[in-house]
C-alpha cells in the first residue's frame, strides 16, 4: 500500500465512494469445480452509482474491463501480500462458502482446485519474459495451427498447445493467431482466465509500448463511442414499442455484437417465421363485457407473475452493457416478472442470485419474492453440469430449464463471417468450419437422461426447453416433467424448424387435453401483447422473450429492461379490454381463428 501508484489508486476510489465487494467472474458457479482460484484472491470490483472498475493482479480497470492504471509490480505483489480488510472479509467468506458447499465433500473437485492454484501463475509477473519487447511484427509470424501466439492486453502468449483445449473452439484462436486478440477476447472471458488456464512459460513478452499504447487507444475509442452514444439516446420512455428498444441498442452498438444478438441460423428462415407466424391468426373480441378492472396475473413455472411473459434465457448479456444481466434481475423483479438465466450468462450464477437476494429485501416489504428460473445444458462433463443444478438447487432456484435443442450450436453464417471462420476444402471426413466445435454439449443426450437430472433437482421441477414434435411432448408428460417450451431457439438452431406458435396451434388441434396436461410455454418472435394473449388463447400459459431484454438492457440498463416490461404490460391489459375479458383464462381457443395451412 505504500507505493506511490497504490495511493493514486486509493485516491480514485475514495473519489467515488466505493462500495468493495468480490469480483464478478463470468459465469464460474462458486460451487463449481472450475473455480478460478487466484483472481478469487486478487480481483476486486468496486460499484458506486454506476462506477465500476477493478483490480487485477494490480491492474486498475474500468467497467469495460479498459486498462486506467497499471501498479508497478512490487505494489502489486505488495497488494497482494498485505490485503486490505475488505479483501480478508471476502476469503472468509468464501472460504466459509467453499465449506458449507459441495465442493468440499467432493476429493475430486478438491483435487481440480488445487491442481489450478498451483498453476496460476500470473502471466505479467512471470519472471524470464518480463522486460523484453515484441513486435506486432515478430508476433504476426507466429500464425499457425503449430506456432500460434496470440496478444492480449499488451502481452504475447504462446497458445499453440491451449488452443486445441480451448472451451470456445480451436478455430477461432488460430483463425486469429498472430495477431492482437483483446478486443475479441475481453467480453467474454472472465477476470484471471489467462493466468489461469496458461502455464507460466506461455508468457512471451510486452508488446512494445508504442505499439500497445495505439492498440489500447484503439479500444478505449471504441469504448467511449459506446458510452457516448449510449447517453445521447432519447429517453427511454419515449420508446413505444419492442422494436424502437431494438433500434436504439443497434443505433450503437458495435457490428461484432449487434450480429451476434441478432443472428439466426442459415438464411434465417425460422428466425422470420417466428415474428410472422403470430400474423396468421386473428383474434375475436367479445363485446358488451364489463372491463373497468383488468388483472394479467398468473402462475408460470409455478410462481406468481404479474404479467403472461418470462425472460427467455439468453446468454453475453454483457456484451451489450457492462452491467448484463444484472440489469434484467432489477427490472424483472422490481416488475414482478420471472427471470430465466442463463447457463451461458455472462455473470456468475452465484452473482446473480446475490442480485436476486437483494431484491428479495428490497420486495420484502410488499410480501412478495422475485420468481428465478436457472436454464442448463447437458454438458458432456456431467460433473459441471450437476454443479451447476447443485449451486441453483440449494440458492432457491425455483424452476429447471433444460435446453434440448442446442446438442452441437447452430450454424449461424453471419457470425462465422465475422469471425473470419474458414473452411475446409480437402476431401475426407472434415465437413465445414464448425466440426471442431468442442463436445461441450453433450450429444449423446438421451431420455435416459432424466432420472439423473431430477435426482440432483431434488424435487425442483423441471421444464423441457426447445420442443416442437408433439410425441416430444407427450414423452414429457409420460417422463413426469413439469412442461415443455415450445421453441426453436430464436430460429438460431434448425433452420426451417417450425416455430414455437405454430407448434402450439398444431399440437392444440390436435390433442387440446395434452395442453392442459403439460404447462406448456412458447417462444420465438413475440414483440407485441397481442403475440402473447393469441398464445395464451390457444393454451400456452406464458411466453417467453429473448433478444428484447438483451436489446433493452444494451440500451439502457435496467431502465430498458423496465421499459420493455411496461411496454408489455400496458399492450397486454389493452389487448385484454379489447377482447372484453378481465382475466386471464377468459382468453379462451374460440377467440382466435388462424389460417388453415396444409403442411403435409
Ligand atoms: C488467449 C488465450 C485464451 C484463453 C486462455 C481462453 C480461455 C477460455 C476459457 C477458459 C473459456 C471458457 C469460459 C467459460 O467457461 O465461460 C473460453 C471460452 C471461449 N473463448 Fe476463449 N480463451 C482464449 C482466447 C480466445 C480468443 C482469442 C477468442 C476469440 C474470440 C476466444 C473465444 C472464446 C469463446 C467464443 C468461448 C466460448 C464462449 C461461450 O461458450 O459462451 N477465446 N476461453
Ligand atoms: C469457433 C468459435 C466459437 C465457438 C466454437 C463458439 C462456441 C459457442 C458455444 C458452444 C456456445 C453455446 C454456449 C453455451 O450455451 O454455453 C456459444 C454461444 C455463444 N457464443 Fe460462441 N463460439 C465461438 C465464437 C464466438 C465469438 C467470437 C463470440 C463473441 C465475441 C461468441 C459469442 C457467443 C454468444 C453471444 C453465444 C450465445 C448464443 C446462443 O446461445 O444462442 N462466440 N458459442
Ligand atoms: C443472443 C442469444 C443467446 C441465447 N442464449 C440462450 C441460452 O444460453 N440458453 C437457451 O436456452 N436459450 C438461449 N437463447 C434462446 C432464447 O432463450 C429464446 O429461445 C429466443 O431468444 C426466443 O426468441 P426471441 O429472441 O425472438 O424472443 C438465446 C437467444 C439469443 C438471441
Amino acid at each position: 500500500m505504500r507505493s506511490r501508484a497504490r495511493s493514486e489508486l486509493a485516491g480514485m476510489l475514495k473519489q467515488v465512494q466505493l462500495v468493495a465487494r468480490p469480483a464478478t467472474r463470468r459465469r464460474y458457479a462458486s460451487s463449481s469445480t472450475s473455480v478460478p482460484i487466484s483472481p478469487r484472491r486478487t480481483s476486486y470490483r468496486y460499484i458506486a452509482l454506476g462506477t465500476t472498475v477493478t483490480v487485477i493482479g494490480g491492474v486498475l480497470y474500468n467497467s469495460n474491463l479498459f486498462r486506467v492504471v497499471k501498479l508497478d509490480s512490487s505494489s502489486a505483489t505488495q497488494n497482494k501480500k498485505s490485503k486490505t480488510k475488505e479483501e480478508k472479509d471476502g476469503e472468509e467468506k468464501e472460504k466459509a462458502k467453499a465449506k458449507e458447499g459441495e465442493e468440499e465433500k467432493d476429493p475430486k473437485a478438491k483435487d481440480i482446485s488445487f491442481k489450478l492454484q498451483t498453476n496460476s501463475v500470473p502471466g505479467p509477473n512471470a519472471s524470464q519474459a518480463a522486460g523484453r519487447f515484441i513486435s506486432m511484427d515478430e508476433v504476426s509470424t507466429h500464425n499457425l495451427a503449430h506456432d500460434a501466439w496470440v496478444v492480449v492486453d499488451g502481452k504475447v502468449y504462446d497458445v499453440t498447445h491451449f488452443h486445441k483445449h480451448h472451451p470456445g473452439g480451436a478455430s477461432i484462436i488460430v483463425s486469429n493467431a498472430g495477431r492482437d486478440v483483446t478486443e475479441l477476447f475481453r467480453p467474454i472471458h472472465p477476470p484471471g482466465t489467462l493466468e489461469t488456464h496458461l502455464a507460466p512459460e506461455n508468457f512471451k513478452g510486452n508488446i512494445d509500448p508504442k505499439q500497445a499504447a495505439e492498440a489500447n487507444e484503439a479500444y478505449a475509442a471504441e469504448q467511449s463511442r459506446i458510452d457516448q452514444a449510449r447517453n445521447s439516446l432519447p429517453a427511454v420512455e419515449t420508446l413505444l414499442s419492442l422494436e424502437e428498444l431494438q433500434q436504439a441498442a443497434e443505433s450503437f452498438m458495435s457490428p461484432r455484437v449487434k450480429d451476434y444478438y441478432g443472428a439466426a441460423a442459415n438464411d434465417g428462415y425460422t428466425m422470420q417465421d417466428n415474428r410472422n407466424s403470430f400474423r396468421k391468426c386473428r383474434l375475436l373480441p367479445r363485446v358488451m363485457r364489463d372491463v373497468s378492472s383488468i388483472s394479467p396475473q398468473t402462475t408460470l413455472f409455478g410462481i406468481r407473475s404479474a404479467l403472461p411473459i418470462y425472460v427467455s434465457p439468453a446468454s453475453n448479456a454483457l456484451l451489450g452493457h457492462p452491467e448484463g444481466e444484472l440489469n434484467i434481475t432489477r427490472g424483472a423483479a422490481r416488475t414482478g416478472i420471472i427471470q430465466g438465466v442463463s447457463a451461458a450468462s455472462s455473470f456468475s450464477l452465484g452473482d446473480i442470485l446475490d442480485e436476486r437476494d437483494e431484491m428479495d429485501k428490497e420486495l420484502e416489504k410488499d410480501g412478495t419474492k422475485m420468481g428465478m428460473v436457472y436454464q442448463v445444458y447437458v454438458q458432456t462433463d456431467r460433473e459441471k453440469t450437476e454443479a451447476q443444478v447443485r449451486e441453483a438447487v440449494s440458492r432457491g432456484v425455483q424452476a429447471l430449464i433444460l435446453t434440448v435443442d442446442t446438442n452441437v450450436l447452430g450454424y449461424r453464417q453471419s457470425t462465422e463471417k465475422i469471425k473470419g471462420t474458414t473452411g475446409d476444402a480437402s476431401p475426407g471426413v472434415r465437413m465445414g468450419p464448425i466440426t471442431d466445435y468442442p463436445a461441450y454439449h453433450d450429444a449423446r443426450q438421451s431420455w435416459g437422461d432424466l432420472p439423473w437430472l431430477k435426482k440432483i433437482a431434488n424435487g425442483v421441477p423441471i421444464y423441457l426447453k426447445g420442443v416442437c414434435h408433439i410425441d416430444d411432448v407427450r414423452l414429457a408428460k409420460e417422463h413426469q416433467l413439469a412442461g415443455c417450451i415450445l421453441s426453436n431457439h430464436g430460429g438460431r438452431q434448425l433452420d426451417q424448424a417450425r416455430t414455437g406458435f405454430d407448434s402450439l396451434r398444431s399440437i392444440h388441434a390436435e390433442d387440446p387435453q395434452l395442453v392442459n396436461d403439460v404447462e406448456i410455454y412458447v417462444d420465438g418472435g413475440v414483440r407485441r401483447g397481442t403475440d402473447v394473449l393469441q398464445a395464451v388463447a390457444l393454451g400456452a400459459k406464458g411466453v417467453g422473450l429473448g433478444r428484447p431484454f438483451l436489446w433493452s438492457q444494451a440500451a439502457y440498463g435496467e431502465k430498458g429492461v423496465i421499459r420493455a416490461i411496461r411496454i408489455l404490460e400496458s399492450e397486454i391489459v389493452m389487448g385484454m379490454r379489447l377482447l372484453g375479458v378481465t382475466k386471464l383464462d377468459q382468453v379462451t381457443p374460440d377467440m382466435v381463428e388462424c389460417l388453415q395451412e396444409v403442411w403435409r
